[in-house]
């Protein structure tokens, strides 16, 4: 009974340090709370910039309600870009009402803010950098900046700007993203004899999913109808793109380097060791190793209390 008694303090003391470490961790919020507001703010200075924006999520009505005569933006056709690096991206700006201005032709231009580089005026291309090129089409509201092969310095603030007086500007943000891969548990796995192989391997940043993801082990591309059977891919595409790969009834020849190969991104790696029967008692005592740890983890927690 009295042996009972440390445990029970032991439960409470470690209640009480895991309830200090929630309250931690849920106080971290005003790093975040000093970050939002400091992005507010830069959203706020941004909005000064372009006095236009504001009253142009009105979507072409003046604040009484009456439609706007001027050239107003159409903010839902001219928003910010996702694109994948080396793939050609569009930056749209689509201003209505720009030709109701009569006497005077205006132009709609685009503008690299990093280094205030003009890029296009009208549908004429200003810089000599031959990755961009201004699309527009007779009768169209869309002043398109094409932007061959973006690299990831491309990413930034693009500035799509009507030659009003004062000049109205809408602010479109690229961000150029490179796809990543990744395999779930490595970057080794132990695996039972007779037991499957379940490998997870996920696409991350590919504004669209990769056309294909091949398999390979030891560097031979996996064959699904080899004589070794019971081997099958599935692969869900989506935002993200996660393909799995099942090996069944392991074998000590299952064992080494299984990579994920997606088409559009890098290839990734993970070490599989399929464990011959002795070893899976081993793991498991392996497995239960881990409570004694977490046992003295909990003691040391007492111990600091009392
Ligand atoms: C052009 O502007 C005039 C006033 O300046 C307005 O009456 C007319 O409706 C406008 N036309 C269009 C197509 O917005
Ligand atoms: C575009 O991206 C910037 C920076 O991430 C953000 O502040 C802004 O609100 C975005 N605009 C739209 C229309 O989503
Ligand atoms: C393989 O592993 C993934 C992730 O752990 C899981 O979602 C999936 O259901 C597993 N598939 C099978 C057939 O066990």
């Amino acid at each position: 009974m009295t042996d009972k008694e440390p445990v029970k303090m032991c439960v409470i003391g470690s209640t009480i340090w895991i309830f200090i470490i929630f309250i931690i961790i849920t106080n971290g919020a005003p790093g975040n709370c000093l970050q939002q507001t400091s992005s507010g703010k830069n959203s706020d200075s941004a909005q000064s910039n372009s006095v236009f924006d504001d009253s142009l999520s009105r979507n072409g009505q003046n604040p009484d309600g009456t439609p706007k005569t001027g050239p107003y933006f159409d903010l839902a056709a001219s928003k910010n870009v996702t694109a994948l690096l080396g793939k050609t991206t569009y930056l749209n700006c689509r201003v209505k009402n720009l030709g109701n201005k009569t006497s005077v032709a205006l132009q709609v231009s685009w503008v690299r803010h990093r280094d205030i580089h003009l890029l296009t005026i009208g549908r004429y291309t200003y810089t000599s950098d031959q990755r961009f090129r201004a699309v527009h089409n007779v009768h169209s509201d869309d002043w398109t900046l094409q932007i061959k092969f973006p690299q990831l310095r491309d990413s930034g603030i693009y500035e799509c700007q009507v030659s009003t007086t004062p000049h109205m500007s809408h602010f479109v943000h690229l961000s150029v993203v490179e796809p990543t891969t990744e395999i779930l548990g490595g970057p080794d796995l132990y695996i039972d004899h007779g037991s499957t192989i379940n490998l997870t391997c996920i696409v991350l940043n590919s504004p669209e999913p990769p056309a294909y993801i091949f398999w390979n082990h030891n560097d031979a591309i996996i064959s699904y109808d080899s004589g070794r059977g019971g081997v099958s891919v599935m692969t869900e595409k989506g935002e993200t793109t996660t393909s799995f790969l099942l090996v069944q009834h392991a074998m000590p020849s299952d064992s080494g380097q299984y990579t994920c190969n997606p088409s559009n991104a890098q290839p990734k790696s993970i070490t599989v060791h399929v464990l011959n029967g002795e070893y899976p008692a081993a793991m498991q005592h392996g497995g239960q190793a881990k409570q004694p740890r977490l046992y003295s983890l909990l003691l040391c927690l007492c111990l600091l209390l009392y």
